[in-house]
């Protein structure tokens, strides 16, 4: 259960368990609709017997709405076999009709209990559980991870994997398999990765991979570099709070040791050569949510420090915009988890498309990072609440990182200009942490707010990214309607929207960058508070000027312009957190959401 409580941030509308005991004849279940509490408390009632191997599953419905017949595990082979599910079988409707043109009887509506059925009929047959799984991955179709035990072979677990996530823990005299190694991190530190297509077999004694066709498969494991007190609260009511406050850890370790004495960046896996990156004529940055934002900040540093055109595409729209991709063009995938099937698809695309990919990913392993032809891990550690706070900053930093790195490459940048931007981003980390140790005014504007209906966040320039991520946070966690907009957009149609007390947040920019910029946002906080909006404003210190426009200022450390979106959304990440928390909602865990979308 506690492998299943860390992975619980994966999907909660429903949990189940099945375990093998002495019974060979049948597995033990519980599942249970609802968060894993309720598993536990349906347990705590009818518990199971002592086991020998054991699958578990925490759900997010894709087939079936969120009920107890459609929690996994589903059971096959009159209860013998049980089998769980992450991603969606895209032929299940023509496979469950000739399961049931067999005189197969379904219990759920999920495609995942025609693998079950498939898996039974081949052990029926003679195959074992391991044989049974490689004959039936060839026949399914789509993205899935698939477990299976059956108490006919009472000492193991059977796993297969195609694009989605499945990693192996090897402990001693017991081997786990997870979604995400947070599931075993308590018992192990020592992991294997499984790649695309692969069928996998555990007992405690060993572990067993091989590919699709029965090969068998040879792999180093590697080394977890966190433990299990950072999956942890440490201290805080919930992993979001822990984790904005992770934040300045987060960026000191992104950048920790990424130059090397010739100015070149360290990259963590993989290669693109030094010719390949002098010749490309453009980025494409492909990610979704928060992590698009990042590659937003990312693109205005980019193109201001290396001269080369930087577009950000929403990964899932990507490929299907049949965008002009090449050999010159590099592909910078951004993922917090790493198995973003949207992100992953994107990567794919570019990469037949001749283009190389670099990924910037917080997932060791991942299947992103494994796909990619280079990496630069964000050393975020593991973000749990399902809503991005850490990983953000820490993708920003990744993404100032191969600026300064593609700079002083390609020679836009003289090497005491290169120095100077690393010391500048080295200052950030303690600046992030004046900003968490002045929050006490945005949590307490927060806790007025619980009613309000509607809130509207602008910016301009690295402050619009900040101003969709402070509305993304709100939407996620207080479900309460919030938009970000281009300050510059307002007058175009959104003022339209501005009515007597209508709470808008407005990301000022430093009156030190373009004079300009900082005026003409002053200048829409203008327009709106004259038609009676609520404007509270996110601002530098020592601008003199935004006091006078607003109810509330909420001061953040003067940094470089294209830097401080390091600073400005962490008040916005506050504002959300304590919202949420004053409507008593589970800011770790919204409604609807899961913390990695592993289908397209
Ligand atoms: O794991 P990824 O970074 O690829 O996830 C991308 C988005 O799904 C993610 O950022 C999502 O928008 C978060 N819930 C935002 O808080």
């Amino acid at each position: 259960m506690g492998g299943l409580a860390r992975l619980e941030y994966r999907g909660y509308d429903s949990a189940g368990l099945a375990v093998v005991t002495s019974d060979r004849d049948r597995v033990g279940m519980r599942k249970k609709a609802g968060k894993l509490v309720n598993l536990e408390k349906e347990l705590a009632g009818r518990p199971l017997e002592p086991a020998t191997a054991a699958i578990g599953h925490t759900r997010w419905a894709t087939h079936g709405a969120p009920t107890d017949a459609n929690a996994h595990p589903h059971l096959a082979a009159h209860g013998r076999l049980a089998i769980i599910h992450n991603g969606i079988i895209e032929n299940f409707s023509a496979l469950r009709a000739e399961l049931q043109s067999e005189g197969v009887e379904f219990l759920s509506e999920t495609d995942t209990e025609v693998a079950g059925h498939l898996l039974a009929r081949e052990v029926d047959r003679g195959e074992s559980l391991a044989d049974a799984m490689r004959i039936i991955t060839r026949r399914l179709e789509g993205a899935f991870t698939l477990l299976a035990v059956d108490a006919s072979e009472p000492r193991t677990v059977v796993g297969a994997r195609r694009n989605s996530p499945l990693v192996i823990g090897l402990g001693e005299g017991e081997n786990f398999l997870g979604s995400d190694v947070v599931a075993f991190i308590e018992h192990t530190r020592t992991a294997l990765e499984l790649h695309q297509d692969e069928v996998v077999e555990i007992t405690p004694e060993g572990v067993t991979i091989t590919d699709i066709a029965g090969h068998t498969v040879e792999r180093e494991p590697y080394h977890v570099d966190w433990d299990a007190t950072a999956a942890q609260k440490g201290g805080f009511p919930t992993f979001m709070e822990k984790e904005i406050h992770d934040q300045p850890t987060a960026v000191a370790d992104t950048l920790r040791g990424r130059i090397d004495e010739h100015g070149r960046l360290q990259l963590d896996g993989g290669m693109i050569h030094e010719n390949v990156l002098n010749s490309i004529d453009k980025i494409i940055v492909v990610a979704c949510g928060t992590a698009a934002y990042a590659g937003l900040v990312g693109r205005n540093a980019i193109e201001h420090w290396c001269r080369i055109p930087v577009e950000v595409e929403l990964a899932h729209e990507f490929r299907y915009r049949d965008p002009v991709v090449g050999v010159k063009t590099l592909v910078v995938a951004i993922s917090q988890s790493g198995e973003t099937m949207d992100t992953i698809m994107a990567v794919r695309h570019a990469q037949q498309q001749g283009a190389p990919v670099i990924a910037i990913v917080n997932s060791q392993g991942s299947t992103i990072a494994r796909e990619a032809d280079a990496v630069l891990y964000t050393r975020a550690g593991p973000e749990i609440a399902v809503a991005s706070t850490k990983a953000f900053l820490a993708q920003i930093t990744a993404m100032f990182l191969l600026g300064i790195y593609l700079a002083e490459l390609r020679g836009n940048k003289f090497p005491d200009e290169i120095e100077s931007l690393l010391d500048q981003l080295e200052e950030i980390p303690a600046k992030i942490q004046r900003v968490l140790d002045a929050s006490e005014p945005v949590r307490a504007l927060a806790r007025t707010m619980a009613d309000e209906r509607t809130v509207l966040f602008l910016g301009r320039h690295v402050g619009y990214p900040v101003a969709m991520e402070g509305a993304l946070k709100l939407k996620e966690l207080a479900y309460i309607h919030a938009e970000g907009f281009p300050a510059g957009e307002l007058k175009h149609g959104p003022i339209a929207l501005i009515e007597e007390g209508q709470p808008v947040f407005i990301v000022l920019p430093s009156p030190r960058g373009r004079e300009s910029l900082h005026s003409k946002v002053i200048s829409n906080v203008q327009e709106v508070r004259a038609r009676g909006a609520r404007t509270f404003v996110i601002a530098e210190e020592g601008d003199t000027e935004a006091a006078n426009h607003a109810e509330q200022v909420f001061y953040v450390p003067a940094a470089p312009v294209l830097m401080t979106p390091l600073l400005s959304v962490v008040p916005l990440q506050l504002f959300a957190l304590e919202l949420a928390t004053a409507k008593g909602y589970d800011v770790d865990q919204p409604r609807n959401l899961a913390k990695s979308v592993t289908v397209e």
